[in-house]
């Protein structure tokens, strides 16, 4: 069995070269698909408000929640980091919640890390979680939980007031002890600067092939939505067209009674039959 993946495959990956591939897991059956693909760290990311919840922010994702699905995923792996997603407000009331909720992740869901949206204003967060054994991916560019304050799902980064905030947040969250940062969003010069200038790795979304490593939501890379596809997605299969057309076989199946057939029925065995005779008659 391969090695697991800990936070210092991360930075060693980062210092070998290899690129790291995340994907968001939320149950028990997809992890251990990942898992066998050989995925590095699966993400149990609050956009399961969105994929899996249908809802149209992650906003209203709770922490048990993310507890609950991190749980399915812990109970699938043994090799991939699996990441819990702090979902919004339960990193930002105090350090004290934070620590809590973070611990609860851990303890309870059973997860590595946990991932957390938010600029240089988390650094003491970030410190204090890493001095408690709690390894933080950090998380900049676009930060859905503030999608409301932002105006919308848009690019980060275009202007030098933006980049400055951006590069000032990344090196306050390196130097708080996060083991790595997500980059959300970002045009791809000024992710593949920041990737440069950080010894920790940036995991992209949206945001070019300069980063050390690349994460993707489940549900839109594997075609497995009817709603909105983000553009820097890239669809490797069509789950949602072979499950309409499997459910529309087993639909037209059970009306014509080709479904169950035989090898879905259970006979009885002859002395069963013969026992039971009278009273499988209609008249009786
Ligand atoms: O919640 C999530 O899936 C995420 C990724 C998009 C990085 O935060």
């Amino acid at each position: 069995m391969a090695k697991s993946v800990t936070v210092r495959t991360f930075l060693n990956m980062k210092q070998a070269g290899e690129k790291i591939a995340m994907v968001t897991a939320y149950d028990y059956p997809t992890a251990k698909l990942l898992e066998e693909a050989g995925v590095h760290a699966l993400l149990v990311g609050d956009s399961l408000g969105m994929v899996v919840q249908g809802q149209s922010t992650t906003v209203p994702v709770t922490l048990d929640d993310i507890l609950y699905h991190t749980r399915m995923v812990t109970r699938a792996v043994t090799r991939p980091l699996v990441v819990a997603d702090m979902p919004f407000l339960s990193n930002q009331i105090s350090i004290e919640t934070t620590l809590r909720n973070a611990g609860r992740l851990m303890q309870e869901g059973g997860a590595h890390a946990v991932k957390m949206e938010g600029g240089a204003e988390l650094a003491d967060t970030v410190h204090r979680l890493v001095q408690a054994g709690i390894p933080v991916m950090a998380h900049v560019g676009l930060t859905p939980q503030s999608v409301h304050a932002l105006g919308g799902f848009a690019v980060q980064g275009r202007k030098l007031p933006e980049v400055e905030r951006m590069l000032d947040a990344v090196t306050a969250l390196e130097q708080s002890g996060a083991f790595a940062v997500v980059l959300e969003a970002v045009p791809a010069e000024v992710a593949e600067a920041i990737t440069k200038r950080l010894t920790i790795p940036t995991i992209g979304i949206g945001a070019g092939a300069g980063c050390d490593g690349q994460v993707l939501v489940f549900h839109d890379m594997m075609g497995y939505t009817s709603g909105y596809i983000p553009k820097h997605n890239k669809q490797y299969a069509t789950l949602a067209s072979t499950i309409v057309q499997a459910a529309k076989s087993y639909v037209q199946d059970v009306a014509t009674g080709q479904f169950p057939g035989p090898d879905q029925t259970v006979y009885l065995k002859p002395a069963e039959r013969a026992e039971l005779e009278p009273l499988l008659q209609p008249n009786h």
